[in-house]
């Protein structure tokens, strides 16, 4: 006989409940994240059978505004987005990761009460390797009352967001968010093309095993950097450590680097750990992006008891310069992601 699921609990009726406790709510944002799961679902089927199907491996020819190569199915995933987001109107604005300017969202007349930003697809370099790729999203309500939203409707701080998610097309899909109580991941079940609930209020440890960072970079780093590396995985001085186990030498940490950060995110998150992408001589202000990618993964990661950091301060903290300010990331286990904050701080000039 078939076993049932434990839970057949929706992501709808997940965000429903939350809606339930909120009685003046209007449900815009519920449906904000109907149409999110939605898109998600769309891009999943078609990133799943990418290999079959023409015109959706390989480079699209052209460059996004960071001057990165866009593959056909950032194309893709971020025309999905556009089209499924704010059908209702709840959206006024979206930006996303592919595109130079925000998009106004046409089905609102610029009355829709929430902001999206999103990269549409994490990773894309991996695609035709059949590597593990990612959806990543931000959400914030917008502050002006005018019918046209302004520049500071878009540039607000991650501590200013009302939610924050990503979606994870690896072994199968898994779709993370918090809207600020508690991180809650759902697993899409192909066969009835739900996601349902399967990981409710994931925790992440305090400190972890696993660093994450692109090591072929050592040399375009800072020295201050190379030590933090260094003391990661020779040991670490126990008079600057916040972790409460430290280990005194490197035994037992390992590297994972798999170069999504959604997926290299989601592993540290569920075993701890931490994420490092450092500036580099290539990057100076770091190569992420705070508004799609380091923020809405800050918001998750410090709702699960962990800690994000640009290496002088909170990544929350930061208000965007513009739509695709980039920053350094250091991102994971609280107590290690304070402790590489500590190590860095002692040399403002290492950032
Ligand atoms: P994107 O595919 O959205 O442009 O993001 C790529 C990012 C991120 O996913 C990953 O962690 C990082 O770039 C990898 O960079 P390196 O190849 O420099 O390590
Ligand atoms: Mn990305
Ligand atoms: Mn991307």
């Amino acid at each position: 006989m078939t076993k049932i699921p434990k839970n057949l609990q929706t992501i709808e009726s997940h965000v429903l409940d939350l809606q339930r406790l909120h009685p003046s709510a209007s449900g815009d944002f519920t449906s904000l994240l109907n149409d999110i799961s939605f898109a998600a679902k769309v891009v999943s089927r078609d990133v799943t059978k990418a290999g079959l199907v023409e015109d959706l491996l390989g480079a699209t020819g052209q460059e996004n505004v960071q001057g990165e190569v866009i593959q056909k199915l950032d194309e893709f995933a971020n025309n999905v987005f556009l089209k499924c987001l704010g059908r209702r109107g709840q959206v006024c604005i979206m930006g996303s990761e592919e595109l130079a300017d925000p998009v106004f969202a046409d089905t609102s007349q610029g009355t829709g009460k929430y902001i999206v930003v999103f990269d549409p697809l994490d990773g894309s370099s991996n695609i035709d390797a059949n590597v593990s790729v990612g959806t990543i999203f931000g959400i914030w309500k917008r502050k002006s009352q005018l019918a046209h939203v302004n520049q500071d409707d878009l540039l607000q701080p991650g501590s200013e967001m009302v939610a924050a998610g990503y979606i994870i097309y690896g072994s199968s899909t898994m779709f993370v968010y918090t809207a600020g109580s508690g991180v809650h991941g759902f697993t899409l079940d192909p066969g009835i093309g739900e996601f349902l609930l399967s990981h409710e209020n994931i925790m992440t440890p305090f400190t972890g095993k696993i660093y994450s960072v692109n090591e072929a970079y050592e040399p375009r780093w800072s020295p201050r950097v190379r030590e933090v590396l260094r003391q990661l995985k020779y040991g670490r001085d126990s008079k600057k450590s916040t972790r409460r186990d430290a280990p005194t030498d490197g035994a037992g940490m390992s590297s994972r680097y798999i170069g999504s950060l959604v997926a290299d995110f989601h592993r540290n998150l569920l075993y701890g750990g931490v994420y490092l992408y450092p500036p580099t001589t290539e990057y100076p202000k770091g190569k992420l992006r705070l508004m799609c990618e380091a923020a809405p993964l800050a918001m998750i990661v410090e709702n699960a008891g962990g800690y994000a950091s640009d290496g002088s301060g909170s990544i929350l903290d930061i208000v965007p310069e513009d739509l695709h300010m980039r920053v350094p990331l250091y991102i994971g286990s609280r107590g290690d992601a304070l402790w590489i904050e500590k190590m860095l701080g002692e040399d403002p000039a290492a950032l």
